[in-house]
């Protein structure tokens, strides 16, 4: 299984329309959103999608939060209080807005974590668990964004310029 990464993308409209069209050309199985999405018409954009994508809301989530939820039902969106667990073809993810959340617990529970926030690339191993954020989704220069794959079989990860 290819899960797409994305979050942090804010209210770039021209990105989130970029990000669903890499996201459906891959033919990618899932995809994971960091939270900050802040406004509903941003994550009605990821309509656009061809399959499924669930996430965590961010810091700049709060204010419209009601709003965001009632725009997640209007499609295959599930968004969720950080952090969410869940686990895929045997896989356990954690997914999370803020890094610094990470502790002892969340390692030993997760073979991969996601998380935002920085708009920085980072991947590293802790204590045998994936620390993954695929970097700046909601910059103004073009080649200066990314996002991320990870394949659920050999948890290789990919990140693609866009
Ligand atoms: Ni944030």
């Amino acid at each position: 299984m290819l899960i797409g990464i994305t979050g942090d993308t804010h209210n770039n409209l021209k990105n989130i329309s970029k990000i669903c069209e890499i996201f459906n050309s891959l033919h990618v199985d899932l995809v994971i959103h960091t939270g900050d999405i802040t406004l509903p018409k941003s994550l009605r954009a990821f309509k656009d999608l061809n399959t499924k994508i669930i996430g965590v809301y961010g810091n700049n989530d709060q204010e419209e939060k009601k709003d965001l939820i009632k725009t997640a039902t209007e499609f295959d969106c599930f968004f969720h209080e950080e952090p969410y667990f869940f686990k895929i073809s045997d896989v356990s993810f954690t997914i999370i807005h803020h890094p610094e959340l990470i502790d002892h617990e969340m390692l030993k529970v997760s073979d991969v974590i996601i998380h935002g926030h920085t708009h920085k690339y980072r991947e590293e191993i802790l204590k045998e668990t994936l620390i993954f954020n695929p970097g700046e989704c909601a910059g103004l220069l073009k080649g200066k964004n990314k996002v991320g794959l990870i394949s659920t079989e050999s948890l290789k990860t990919e990140v693609i310029n866009f």
